[in-house]
Formats: C-alpha cells, sequence, structure tokens
C-alpha cells in the first residue's frame, strides 16, 4: 500500500461519493479532513472508520453554497491542521459537496437555479481560491462533475450546466496552478446509487432500471465504484494525467 501520509480535504465528505472518496484516500494513506454540511454524526463515523484504517482524520462544518463563510472556514481549516499535523497546508482537495435540482428547463425557478450556481460553480470557485494558498505545491484537486455533461436526460439542464462550468474551470485552474505543479481534473461519475436526488437511482426501481439497460456492464454505479477512481488520481502514478474530464459510468450512453 502506498504510504503518503499526505493531507486530503474531500467536501461533502459526511456520506455518498465524499465519504466514498475519504475512504479510499485513507486506504492509499493519505489522512483525510472530511467536511459535512448538516450531518455531523455521519461525518464523525467517517472519521472513526479513517482512523480504523490507520490514517489521521477530522471532520470540519461547511456550507459550500455560502462564500461568506469560507473566511471562517479557512480559519478553522487552519486551526485543525497546525494543531492535528503541525501545518499550514494540505494537499489534495475534493471539491465533491453537491446536490441535485430536477425540473424541466421551463419549470426551472430562479431559486432552484441559484441553489445550483451556489453550491457547484460559485462554491467551488471561490473555496478553491481562498484554500489555494493553503495547498502544498504539487498538490491535486478533484472537481466532480457529472456524466450529464456528456449525455442529456430531461430534467438536469440547470445542474449540468454548472458541472459543464467546473469542466472548463478544471481547464483554467490547471492552466494558472500548474506553474506549482499542482494537477487538476474533473471526475464524471454516472449516475450512482447514493441518497443524491432523493436517493432516486438507489430506490425508484424504474430509474435503476433504465440507467442499468442504458449502461455497458449492465447496472447503476454504487459509491464503491468512484472512491477508487478519485483516490487514484490523486497518487504519484496518474501525476501525468492533468486537466482532464475522467468519466467513470460504467459506460452509460455510448
Ligand atoms: N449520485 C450521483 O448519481 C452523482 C452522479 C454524478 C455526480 N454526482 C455529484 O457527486 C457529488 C456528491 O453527490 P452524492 O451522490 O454523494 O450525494 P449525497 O449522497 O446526497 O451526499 C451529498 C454530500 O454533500 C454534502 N452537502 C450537500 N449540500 C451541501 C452544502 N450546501 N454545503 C456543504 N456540503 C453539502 C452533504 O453533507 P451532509 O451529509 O452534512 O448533508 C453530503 O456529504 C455532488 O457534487 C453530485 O452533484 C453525483
Amino acid at each position: 500500500m502506498e504510504k503518503t501520509h499526505k493531507i486530503a480535504l474531500v467536501t461533502g465528505g459526511s456520506r455518498g461519493l465524499g465519504r466514498n472518496s475519504a475512504i479510499a484516500l485513507s486506504k492509499k494513506g493519505f489522512d483525510v479532513i472530511v467536511t459535512y454540511h448538516s450531518r455531523k454524526d455521519e461525518a464523525e463515523l467517517v472519521v472513526k472508520e479513517i482512523e480504523a484504517n490507520g490514517q489521521k482524520a477530522a471532520a470540519l462544518q461547511l456550507d459550500a453554497s455560502d462564500i461568506a463563510t469560507f473566511e471562517h472556514f479557512a480559519v478553522l481549516l487552519a486551526d485543525v491542521l497546525k494543531e492535528k499535523w503541525h501545518t499550514e497546508h494540505f494537499d489534495v482537495l475534493i471539491n465533491n459537496a453537491g446536490f441535485g435540482v430536477h425540473a424541466p428547463l421551463v419549470d426551472t425557478t430562479e431559486e432552484q437555479f441559484d441553489s445550483l450556481v451556489n453550491v457547484h460553480l460559485k462554491g467551488v470557485f471561490f473555496l478553491t481560491q481562498k484554500l489555494i494558498s493553503r495547498i502544498s505545491d504539487h498538490g491535486r484537486i478533484i472537481n466532480v462533475s457529472t456524466g450529464l455533461t456528456r449525455f442529456a436526460l430531461e430534467g438536469y439542464g440547470a445542474y449540468a450546466a454548472m458541472k459543464g462550468a467546473i469542466e472548463v474551470l478544471t481547464r483554467y485552474m490547471a492552466k494558472e496552478w500548474g506553474r506549482r505543479g499542482i494537477r487538476v481534473n474533473a471526475i464524471a461519475p454516472g449516475a450512482i446509487a447514493t441518497d443524491f436526488q432523493g436517493g432516486a437511482v438507489r430506490d425508484n426501481q424504474g430509474i435503476n432500471d433504465f440507467i442499468g439497460s442504458q449502461t455497458a456492464l449492465g447496472r447503476v454505479g454504487e459509491a464503491d465504484d468512484i472512491g477508487g477512481v478519485v483516490a487514484s488520481l490523486c497518487t504519484d502514478e496518474m501525476g501525468w494525467v492533468n486537466a482532464q474530464r475522467i468519466e467513470a459510468s460504467g459506460g452509460m450512453f455510448l
């Protein structure tokens, strides 16, 4: 097992893909700070699981959609880095926190649109801006996008547009921070059975069957299909992969 003792920060690490990524990173020897929005209890369980894997971990509260709180978050992060790791820097940022809104284009409200912009685009932009000086040279950033930027499913127009923006932003981050050796990639998961969208992919048999029928590997994705991809992208073996959109969908809508 690779032992790096590098520190990763995973936003939305309390559940779903963020949780799975945090645990997969710990199995590759990363220490991990997870953020949660409302589920402190779940975040603390993730911390325990990471510690059981022999790595250090911490959990911090973050509203990834409220940029006014990012200064305070940066102070809390600095404190935990100093207290627990005796450092000012961390190595890996996984911009994962978020939620979906399903609404046809004609019915999408400004409020829904703004909530998606805030968590998926504005939040990622300004959180990364706020934290970039704390990310070590030769660090890594992974922005979580979606398969929906390549294929279109009705009702996901606003959500997918934000994620498309994140893929463009990924290339610009890679361009501007490459001089510090920081690699930036986007991972685009297909439909994954998590709590996302009220657990629709997991709990709605019709949706589950439809996605499975449109996927080369014949089923929907599980969180376990994603965490390992995220963690692998953070290893030195993947060091020459930069500014890319990597889809992990089992081959959806080929
Ligand atoms: N599941 C899919 O099919 C799928 C496919 C492609 C991409 N994605 C993307 O993958 C990411 C994770 O989705 P998921 O499936 O893991 O969803 P999930 O199971 O619903 O988990 C969402 C996570 O994000 C956190 N979160 C939600 N709103 C937040 C906010 N305003 N500020 C900070 N944290 C917030 C939650 O924190 P609490 O637990 O504290 O509430 C939780 O940790 C999202 O960016 C999503 O768009 C998902």
